[in-house]
């Protein structure tokens, strides 16, 4: 199945027209290949225009001509191929001024379009494009100990969305968890448990009780220096193996990966790998070896850096005057690691673009390296690293963080979101079998929906009263959607079939509909490009709503024209609308990594 089919096929066609109207020298010098044209049609400015458009004003400039009269002769010659080739059939060419418009026949859109759903089912847009590559996907990384924030809810919804729409097209995706789980925090968190700390309190709700420790131990500090150099010494005691010290931090690191996997298997993520930051303790060392043979670690003030003010950056710190490594020195060992182990083709960040520096100084640090060491292209990683970096998720709209106390714990997110999505449903219909577990799909939806239904680099702004909508731009409204199509296939029985009338399929709407559900693989390929499954969640609600307005349309006598109806014929054209729509909200959703109920 070839990805934008039509849009081929136009390309085609124009090229073949441009060069019997330039036969000979002036079609080399315009340069216009088939492939060339694919890439340069944009969708036409009014959709009722047609389906794509090929502005003819840059070669109609070097060839010296009018455009529109270009435009003219070109439309002419277009057409005769079209109506002379079956292949081509479907395409009719109109001059617009200077854009060359193609319009898709909507019969053959319909057949195309919905045969292929029906054939493929969920598999539609799936492709093996990415030819097995690995994606090298680091997302979720909470920090052991702490509460899992809000970022870390982004991130894990972003990245665990990234992870499927990769592997739909064919990529191997390696999902890591890069937990933080080294680095002087804990040293803090040691002193704060052995001076206050109790383990039967530890033992009933552990991330909390050790975010409680951890804020205490910050404001005890304030009055008390003394514990800032006591946490400094555990840590220390920590990198050199101390078994009594790394006994507590592997207990604080066990009970919270048990809430941790709550939260995963909550929302469906999966990780091939849980390497956190301690993962990386026994690599360092070479690779700041590697850093200072390549001349470009230096001793300051006793630490060790990598200067980078040339590129208006701070400089790279790698060791502290004590010997203690750093969450910098980490994230280099860890790119070079999975480098060697994976091969990939893209190590993609998500994390949240208040580590932006931080990203910039770490890649940078690996671009002056292969420098140095004259690596060859194929050998260079730096080209192949990206920060998917994305905004804030704000409630009420406070900034969270974790320092100051002022935070908001996931669990209690997600209780409060299937707590209300169970009223909903108590309300809209009681006699729903197996409330709880839609419930819990619809209140989870709602969550990583919100997450991401703003372009990443945007803030988030989480409203109660607006996540759990049935009818706004939401998670359930899109599952709403799903079921509402899901019950019109059980009256149905669920007897779809191929062999229908197209031509029945002819309403303003339909036809919207149908172009929509022809865009989901290119959709898919966008989101994968931009790293940014909202485009995906953007193109549902569009799809929802354009279907929408099929289930509502009236007809002449001003009544609802019923999808269901006796005429057998319209009924199943109808029917393989609605089973379409379904598969793609249904695959859509899945690619979110939200769940679609059947009934709710
Ligand atoms: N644990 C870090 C934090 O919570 C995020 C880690 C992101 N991944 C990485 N390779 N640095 O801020």
């Amino acid at each position: 199945m070839r990805i934008d089919k039509f849009r081929y096929l136009a390309a085609e066609v124009i090229s073949k027209a441009l060069e019997e109207l330039f036969a000979g020298s002036s079609f080399a010098e315009i340069s216009l290949d088939s492939k060339n044209i694919y890439r340069r049609l944009e969708p036409p400015k009014d959709p009722k225009m047609g389906n794509y458009a090929f502005p003819l004003f840059e070669a109609a400039k070097i060839l010296g001509k009018n455009p529109n009269e270009m435009n003219r002769q070109l439309t002419e010659i277009e057409n005769r191929l079209a109506r002379g080739e079956k292949e081509f059939s479907c395409l009719t060419f109109q001059a617009v001024g200077g854009f060359n418009n193609v319009l898709i026949d909507g019969v053959a859109l319909a057949q195309e379009t919905i045969h292929t759903i029906l054939n493929a089912g969920n598999d539609y847009g799936s492709s093996k494009d990415g030819q097995r590559k690995n994606i090298v996907i680091d997302f979720s990384s909470p920090n052991i100990a702490k509460p899992f924030g809000v970022g870390h809810l982004r991130s894990t919804a972003i990245g665990g969305s990234l992870y499927r729409i990769f592997r739909k097209l064919g990529y191997t995706p390696v999902g890591i968890n890069h937990l933080g789980d080294w680095g002087t925090q804990f040293g803090k968190m040691i002193v704060a448990y052995r001076r206050w700390g109790d383990d039967a309190a530890l033992r009933t709700n552990a991330v909390r009780y050790l975010y409680d420790l951890y804020v205490r131990f910050h404001k005890e500090e304030e009055t008390d220096p003394g514990l800032s150099e006591e946490a400094r010494q555990a840590f220390k005691a920590m990198e050199d193996g101390d078994s009594e010290t790394l006994a507590l931090w592997q207990k604080f690191k066990d009970l919270s990966m048990a809430e941790f996997n709550k939260v995963y298997d909550m929302m469906g993520v999966h990780f091939d790998y849980q390497t956190g930051e301690s993962f990386y303790n026994d690599k360092m060392e070479a690779v700041i070896e590697r850093l200072m043979k390549a001349g470009l670690a230096e001793v300051s003030e006793g630490a060790l850096v990598v200067d980078l003010s040339r590129f208006n950056l701070p400089a790279c710190l790698l060791r502290k005057a004590d010997g203690a490594t750093l969450y910098a020195t980490r994230d280099i060992t860890g790119i070079l690691y999975r480098w060697e182990t994976f091969h990939f083709e893209k190590a993609l960040y998500v994390v949240g673009s208040a580590q932006h520096d931080h990203f910039r100084q770490v890649f940078k640090v690996v671009e002056l390296l292969e420098e140095a060491e004259s690596l060859p292209p194929s050998e260079q990683i730096s080209p192949r690293l990206f920060h998917v970096e994305f905004g804030w998720i704000k409630f009420q709209d406070e900034v969270m963080s974790t320092r100051l106390g002022n935070i908001i714990f996931l669990e209690e997110v997600f209780a409060k979101a299937i707590a209300l999505a169970r009223e909903k449903i108590l309300e809209k219909n009681p006699d729903l079998k197996d409330i709880d577990r839609v419930a819990r799909q619809i209140g989870i939806g709602a969550v990583i929906f919100a997450d991401l239904s703003t372009r990443k680099e945007k803030d988030v702004n989480f409203d109660w009263s607006k996540v759990l909508n049935f009818e706004g731009e939401t998670g359930p409204y899109l599952q709403y959607t799903h079921a509402r199509l899901s019950s019109l296939l059980r009256h149905y029985g669920n007897m779809v079939k191929p062999d229908i009338d197209f031509r029945l399929l002819h309403h303003p709407e339909e036809e919207r509909v149908i172009e929509f559900l022809y865009r989901f693989p290119m959709v898919v390929v966008e989101a994968a490009s931009i790293y940014d499954p909202n485009v995906i969640g953007a193109y549902l609600l569009g799809l929802a709503s354009a279907f929408n307005k099929v289930y509502q349309r009236k007809d002449a006598s001003g009544r609802i024209d019923k999808i269901l109806s006796d005429d057998e014929a319209l009924t199943a054209a109808r029917m393989a609308l609605v089973s379409s729509v379904r598969t793609v909200i249904n695959e859509g959703l899945s690619l979110l990594g939200i769940e679609a109920p059947e009934e709710m």
